[in-house]
């Protein structure tokens, strides 16, 4: 044999233990429950895509983070980092011929190769809604209320998070009509992402480094220290684009008012996004606190799904991620009772009531009920105390008499009464049914 070896976990790794399987469960049920609300449908993708798919489409900063290698067949592959790439990829086979707007859903796990911290692993959760083949700003605004409405039914509200929007044709507009060349766009947009943690300084030194006009540069200073939508509208009164841009961001917030979601969004004109295929309104979720990372991301992307080989196809879309919307909701204490439970214990007082003790568990079962014993001899004393231990709502204690006429002593694990009663009740249900758990 060779000597024992202990493994700990890979750094931005997770295990889940039952406690922590039991929030993630209920973090995806509720986030599958508002989509289908919304009338989404769920699909998925392969874990592992061509390393191509990334490359570009998603940006630079995306790309550093990918775990790839090369396969035994010699393809260049990457675990995926995000969906959006897999759902371009997959509508650009399928999309035509379907009815649009198409509107789909996923909760994958990703893989970014991150310096882990607070919020930041280097896997994630995250759910993905998207709406395929409408270019209007309705569909920009209901994918919003799907991400507003997916924290909310978590429990979490207006005092504890914020959607941050804006829209990326309006500061493409706005950097246009401050005299930075088109060329400089993409690199500007990048400073602008990271002003809000980069300061005033080092965000002016930024845009200074792009070679921009340093009229320009003072323009986008002062629009970064106060870019509220009324001081943008002053400035650019005269600007078709950008006017343009600041009448369909109003057109968004006043659907999203119209759904009594208004409360929940702030105008940010540093919001631009960190991928690189974005073209439009685009949004970002946080705490309110301000103390962690963003609870989800996402906006318009019109040119994703031509740029993989589809019919050129407007999309909008979301990706929320469990990791800080986790702790969040522990910081809150909104996470479900993780404890063990179950309908039923049964007890055999001596072995020779196991047989029916067993063929009891087995139609409980069979009936729908959670059903445990021991699994050692023990006396009665134990397996109450076991019984107790396991949430059971309900000992089924059985004897010789018992088991003679079919029948068990019912014990109620919170109040102590108990009462005889013949199986056949349990099974026909004269005993209300626990089926759903819940600790005793
Ligand atoms: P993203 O901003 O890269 O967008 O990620 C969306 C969300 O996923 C983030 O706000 C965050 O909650 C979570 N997330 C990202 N990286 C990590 C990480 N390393 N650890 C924990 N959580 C993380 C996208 O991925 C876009 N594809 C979203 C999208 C869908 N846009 C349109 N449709």
């Amino acid at each position: 044999m060779p000597a024992a070896r202990s493994f700990s976990r890979l750094p931005g790794f997770r295990d889940f233990a039952p406690a922590d399987l039991a929030l993630r469960s209920h973090v995806f049920d509720t986030w599958r429950r508002v989509a289908r609300g919304y009338g989404f449908t769920e699909y998925d993708g392969p874990p592992l895509e061509p390393l191509g798919l990334y490359v570009e489409k998603s940006g630079e900063e995306i790309v550093e983070q990918l775990y790839a290698f090369t396969d035994k067949g010699g393809r260049q592959v990457a675990l995926r980092p995000e969906m959006t790439p897999t759902l371009a990829r997959m509508l650009a086979g399928r999309s035509r011929g379907m009815p649009k707007p198409i509107r789909w859903f996923s909760i994958p796990q990703l893989f970014r190769y991150e310096r882990s911290q607070r919020g930041r692993l280097r896997e994630h959760f995250q759910l993905n809604v998207d709406i395929v083949g409408e270019a209007g700003v309705a569909a920009d605004a209901e994918v919003l209320a799907v991400a507003i409405d997916a924290v909310r039914g978590l429990g979490l509200g207006e005092e504890d998070f914020v959607a941050r929007v804006n829209d990326r044709r309006l500061v493409t507009a706005v950097l246009s009509a401050a005299g930075a060349p088109g060329g400089a766009h993409a690199g500007c947009l990048a400073v602008i992402d990271k002003a809000d943690r980069a300061g005033p300084e080092r965000t002016r030194a930024g845009l200074g480094a792009l070679g921009l006009p340093a009229r320009t540069v003072g323009i986008m200073a002062e629009i970064l220290a106060d870019g509220s939508r009324d001081h943008l509208a002053h400035l650019f009164r005269g600007t078709a684009p950008v006017t343009d841009a600041l009448r369909s961001l109003d057109e968004h917030r006043s659907i999203l008012d119209s759904m009594g979601l208004g409360a929940y969004l702030r105008f940010d004109f540093k919001v631009v996004r960190g991928l690189a295929y974005y073209t439009g309104i685009v949004f970002e979720l946080f705490d309110r606190a301000g103390e962690l990372r963003a609870i989800c991301g996402g906006g318009r992307y019109d040119r994703l799904l031509e740029l993989v080989g589809g019919e050129p196809l407007p999309a909008t879309g979301f990706g929320m991620g469990d990791v800080v919307l986790g702790e969040l909701l522990r910081d809150r204490g909104l996470v479900p009772d993780a404890s063990p439970s179950c309908d039923y214990y049964v007890i055999w007082v001596g072995p020779d009531q196991r047989p029916a003790g067993l063929e009891t568990g087995r139609r409980l079962r069979a009936a729908g009920h959670s059903v445990m014993y021991s699994l050692k001899s023990q006396g009665v004393g134990k397996q109450l105390r076991a019984a107790g231990r396991a949430g059971a709502r309900r000992a089924l204690i059985i004897g010789p008499d018992e088991a003679a006429a079919a029948a068990a002593t019912v014990r109620d694990m919170r109040t102590g009464s108990q009462e005889t009663r013949p199986l056949q009740s349990l099974l026909d249900g004269e005993i209300p049914s626990c089926a759903t758990g819940g600790k005793p």
